[in-house]
C-alpha cells in the first residue's frame, strides 16, 4: 500500500485529526510514513512542525501550489524515502480536485460527524467519488470513520443506515475526546501519549489499521507489514 487519502468536502469533519493520528500510528509500527498536506491552511504541516525530535520522524510534503497562472496543481507522489503516504485534503474539493486527489490511491478514508448537515454533505461526497471520480465499488477501498460520536443518537443511526445502503463500511468509530486536541498540540498521535490516558481511544485505531491491513492483503495477496500497535 503506497497511498492513503483522507477526504470529506465538509470542513471540520476530522480529516487532519485522522491524518496526523494515522501517520503517527504507522510510524509506531516501524514503517516510514510520509504526510502530504494538500490543504493551504497547512494544519498537518503545523502539527509536524511541533513534533518532538525524540519521536519517530515523519516526512512531510506540502503538496499544494498555486502557480502564477492561478492553476492549482497537486503533488501527490509518495516520497521515495518513505514506505507510504497519507494525504490530508482541504474542505470544499471541486469535482476536478476529487479526481486528482483520488487518482492512484490505495485507500480512501472519510471521517464524518453524525449530524444532519454532515450526513448530507458526506452523501454528496460519496456520490461524487462513485460517479465523478469513478472509484469502482468492487475495489472496496472507501472506508468511513464515524468521528466525535456520542453513542446511540438518532442521527448516528441515520448515518449507519445510509452507509449500509451503499455497502460502504464504517471502519471505526472515534470518540469525542480531548485526547485528540491535546495530541495535536504536541505534534503527537494518541499512540504516543501515555497508554492509561488513551486506552479508550486505542481500539478504534486497531480497527482502522486492521481494515487497511485487509485491504492491502486483498490487493497484493501478500501478508501485511502493518500490525496492531498495542494489544
Ligand atoms: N474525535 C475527536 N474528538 C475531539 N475533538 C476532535 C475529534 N476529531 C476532531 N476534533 C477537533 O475538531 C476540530 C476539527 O478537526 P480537524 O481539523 O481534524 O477537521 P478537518 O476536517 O481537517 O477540518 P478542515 O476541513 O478545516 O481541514 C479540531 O479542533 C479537532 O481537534
Ligand atoms: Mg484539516
Amino acid at each position: 500500500m503506497r497511498k492513503i487519502v483522507v477526504m470529506n468536502s465538509k470542513g471540520g469533519s476530522g480529516k487532519t485529526t485522522v491524518t496526523t493520528n494515522l501517520v503517527s500510528a504507522l510510524s509506531c509500527t516501524g514503517l516510514k510514513p510520509a504526510l502530504i498536506d494538500l490543504d493551504p491552511q497547512g494544519s498537518s504541516t503545523r502539527w509536524l512542525a511541533n513534533r518532538p525530535a525524540s519521536l519517530a520522524s515523519i516526512i512531510g510534503t506540502e503538496g499544494f501550489q498555486n502557480s502564477l497562472q492561478v492553476t492549482k496543481t497537486w503533488h501527490l507522489r509518495t516520497p521515495e524515502n518513505s514506505d507510504l503516504a497519507v494525504i490530508d485534503t482541504p474542505a470544499g474539493l471541486t469535482r476536478q480536485d476529487l479526481i486528482s486527489a483520488t487518482r492512484g490511491v490505495d485507500a480512501i478514508l472519510i471521517p464524518v460527524m453524525p449530524s444532519d448537515i454532515d450526513i448530507h454533505a458526506v452523501m454528496k461526497c460519496i456520490s461524487d467519488l462513485l460517479l465523478v471520480a469513478k472509484i469502482p465499488r468492487p475495489d472496496l477501498k472507501i472506508g468511513i470513520i464515524a468521528n466525535r460520536v456520542r453513542a446511540n443518537t438518532r442521527v448516528y443511526s441515520q448515518l449507519r443506515k445510509f452507509l449500509s445502503s451503499l455497502d460502504i463500511p464504517v471502519v471505526a468509530t472515534l470518540r469525542d475526546s480531548q485526547n485528540y486536541t491535546r495530541a495535536f498540540e504536541f505534534g503527537m498521535g494518541i499512540h504516543e501519549m501515555p497508554f492509561s490516558q488513551v486506552k479508550k481511544d486505542i481500539d478504534a485505531w486497531s480497527d482502522i489499521m486492521g481494515w487497511l491491513d485487509r485491504l492491502r492483503e486483498r490487493n497484493l495477496g501478500q501478508p501485511s507489514a502493518i500490525h496492531y500497535l498495542r494489544g
